[in-house]
């Protein structure tokens, strides 16, 4: 059996440790030969793999990153402008892939199922930061990126007691809130404002200003997709060739400039961006992505392919890919954490 792998989209901690599981699973299990394909689907359109052994594996387990590379652009369905799924196809048969194992986000499991209706077997791997997947509770990533966050609030914690500043930490997470709020939760911010709950400019100056009496300093953590009643969007950049093309990020500053004139204190605020995604992966990561990466091993032995594992519990299973593919997952309304942040006097945007 020969087995290709990817990892697709935004790099994230854990990827590594999937690559390593997934190849150590395969040749340890069924003697497999397993190759990395190069950068993401970039690698089946340009041709791009090597070899992955045992040895290549090694000492990979808390890397942060991927060894094999991704791209965010890279959708072999619509590249630079022309369908090339037909030559992503193609390498795969001429390197004689049995499957591919994918591992990535949302954009990269929608890619996965097309390029798997076009008969190549695939299983997937959900990955990110955002943790915005829907069927898995849990994407591997998402808790280093809160250990981030929850280090970063208490650092400028300090600094806004010292100075009884309003510190405004703005966090990943696309439309989706759980990075802020689990960060934020984690490091004890005062307000949290996330993308689900649009929040009120006047409320928020309020609940500071008050503040600004009786505690001297507000920690705001604030989602880059979370946004003001009435007001769009804050988004950073656009790239046309993406899957999803804009790129968020300024709300946080937005906030700033909104506060300021209306409080007595100084407000600041901080762009977390890609350290969220950098580095090692924390102890908890390392092991999701182990056993996640163990599970795809296990679908592609057993040969159920257009699946994707996930994480139900405390245990691994998995789910059609078909119907997750381009699908997100926003924090419920009801979510028991934001019931605990509300009953513990953090305030949500009202
Ligand atoms: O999906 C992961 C993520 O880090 C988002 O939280 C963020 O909005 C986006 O990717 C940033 O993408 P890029 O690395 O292309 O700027």
């Amino acid at each position: 059996m020969h087995v290709g792998i990817l990892t697709g989209g935004g790099d994230c901690p854990g990827l590594n440790a999937v690559i390593r599981a997934v190849t150590l699973s395969l040749v340890r299990q069924c003697g497999a030969r397993v190759t990395g394909i190069e950068r993401g689907f970039h690698g089946l359109v340009e041709r791009r793999s090597r070899p992955l052994a045992p040895a290549d594996v090694a000492h990979i387990l808390a890397e942060g990153g991927t060894i094999l590379g991704t791209h965010n652009a890279c959708d072999p369905f619509r590249w630079q402008g022309a369908d090339r799924s037909a030559d992503a196809l193609d390498y795969a048969r001429s390197l004689g892939l049995d499957a591919l194992v994918v591992i990535g986000g949302d954009g990269t499991m929608d890619i996965a199922h097309r390029i798997g209706q076009l008969g190549l077997p695939v299983v997937g791997v959900p990955k990110t930061i955002d943790n915005d997947l829907p069927a898995t509770e849990r994407t591997f990533g998402f808790d280093s990126a809160v250990a981030v966050v929850a280090e970063a609030l208490d650092r400028v914690a300090t600094t806004a007691r010292s100075h009884g500043r309003v510190m405004i930490v703005e966090t990943m997470g696309r439309y989706a809130g759980w990075i802020a709020l689990a960060g934020g939760m984690a490091g004890g911010a005062d307000a949290i404002l996330l993308p689900e709950l649009p929040f009120s400019v006047d409320a928020v100056a309020t609940f500071a200003k008050a503040r600004e009496r009786d505690n001297g300093c507000t920690l705001v953590c604030i989602a880059e997709g979370a946004r003001a009643e009435g007001q769009g969007l804050v988004v950073r950049e656009t790239i046309a060739s993406s899957p999803d093309p804009l790129r968020l990020g300024g709300v946080g500053g937005w906030l700033q400039q909104q506060l300021q004139p209306r409080l007595d204190s100084e407000v600041r605020s901080t762009l977390l961006g890609h350290t969220q995604r950098g580095g090692t992966p924390t102890a908890y990561d390392r092991v999701l992505a182990t056993r996640f990466g163990w599970a795809a091993a296990e679908l592609v032995r057993e040969g159920r392919f257009g699946r994707m594992v996930v994480l139900r519990g405390e245990e691994i299973d998995s789910v059609e890919i078909a119907g997750i593919a381009g699908r997100s997952r926003p924090v419920p309304p009801d979510h028991p954490l934001l019931r605990a942040a509300r009953d513990t006097g953090v305030m949500l945007g009202h």
